[in-house]
């Protein structure tokens, strides 16, 4: 039985709301955990972070891997006001930041911060024009002292996220981090669902934002003979997306990637490709293909392990990717999950 869309929309909204930015995956790791423990022979955390689940079956080892982190920010400095100054910590457009309510992961337990800016009443005309970068911006924590921010548990090095709740858009859902909470939510929903005879792997990986990390190593380890990645994709059915002239839409199915970043990230195995487009299709699931030019997933750290491992990407299409805003269709959700757990079922017939 497929999880229920309520099922598949709590699910998303509890791995969404939880926080993990890149090296401290912690919370989500236990969401995953204790999702997948009723389903898994074996679970382990690897020297990195990586969470494995396996699920014993026949000598075919095959992986699934969804990133666990989160892009946010890191502090760097606490001026004597207790002002802080942070760090980005994965691909930020700095026109997004400003303003957004954010939580610092202290010593002490959450903490809320904002964004500050000056208000327009005191900008001068040729500041209203020009763009704040992060490196300009602070955040406000309300403390009145660096001792009273530090008094609050906050640190150099204190973690930050975005504080945003899940909630439903019409028949879409916003949040944050569906990059790649939907991915997780996908691959957890997925090792529920299938009837696979392989011995399958899924893999809540780290660091993936920061340069597929987590993936690398725990492909090394694992050694499987394929994987596939499931990650969000950038969809383009939204007001200016056009001149990119790649055609990905929400409520069209889940992306297959053909290649990513033009060719220097994936350039998909042929015959996962075959797999996953006949399984697709053998079971009446849409999908779309993609060929992106920008941004890459942990397939391509997975790819390039040992002598070579067969990889492919089913994503979820997301609009405004790497924002505290994005959407995703939570039919594309359901599909990417069916998806994947009926391909991990026919693997036998294309990966000889
Ligand atoms: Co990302
Ligand atoms: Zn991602």
């Amino acid at each position: 039985m497929q999880f229920s869309s309520d099922n598949m929309f709590e699910l998303l909204k509890k791995l969404s709301n939880a926080h993990g930015l890149s090296g401290y995956e912690d919370e989500v790791r236990e969401l995953i955990k204790a999702e997948l423990e009723v389903v898994s022979d074996e679970i382990r955390v690897d020297n990195l972070g990586n969470l494995i689940a396996i699920r014993n079956g026949n000598e075919k080892k095959l992986m699934i891997a969804a990133h666990m982190d989160e892009i946010g920010f890191m502090v760097k400095h606490i001026d004597e006001k207790g002002f802080i100054r942070v760090t980005p910590v994965g691909g930020w457009f700095h026109q997004t930041v400003l303003n957004q309510r954010v939580i610092l992961h202290g010593s002490k337990g959450k903490i809320y911060g904002v964004f500050g800016c000056k208000p327009p009443h005191i900008m001068e005309d040729d500041e209203r024009k020009k763009i704040i970068k992060i490196k300009e911006m602070f955040v406000d924590i309300g403390a009145s002292s660096r001792d009273e921010a530090i008094e609050m548990g906050i640190d150099v090095g204190t973690p930050v996220t975005s504080d945003r709740q899940l909630v439903r858009l019409g028949q879409k859902v916003t949040g944050k981090a569906f990059d790649n909470r939907a991915g997780i939510a996908a691959m957890i929903s997925a090792m529920k669902e299938t009837k696979s005879d392989a011995t399958i792997y899924a893999v809540g990986t780290v660091q993936e934002e920061v340069g597929l990390k987590g993936a690398r190593t725990s492909a090394f380890a694992i050694e499987p003979d394929a994987a596939i990645a499931l990650d969000v994709c950038v969809a383009t059915d939204f007001p200016g997306s056009e001149s990119a002239h790649i055609d990905i839409r929400l409520g069209k199915g889940p992306a297959i990637t053909v290649a990513d970043a033009a060719g220097r990230g994936l350039i998909a195995s042929k015959k996962v490709l075959k797999w996953l487009k006949d399984t697709a299709e053998k079971n009446g699931i849409p999908y779309q293909l993609e060929v992106a030019e920008g941004g890459t997933t942990d397939a391509t750290a997975i790819h390039l392990t040992k002598a070579g491992i067969p990889t492919g990407v089913v994503s979820v299409p997301a609009r405004y990717i790497h924002t505290p805003v994005e959407v995703i269709d939570m039919g594309d959700l359901q599909n990417t999950s069916l998806l994947v757990a009926r391909a991990l079922e026919r693997a036998d017939k294309y990966l000889k």
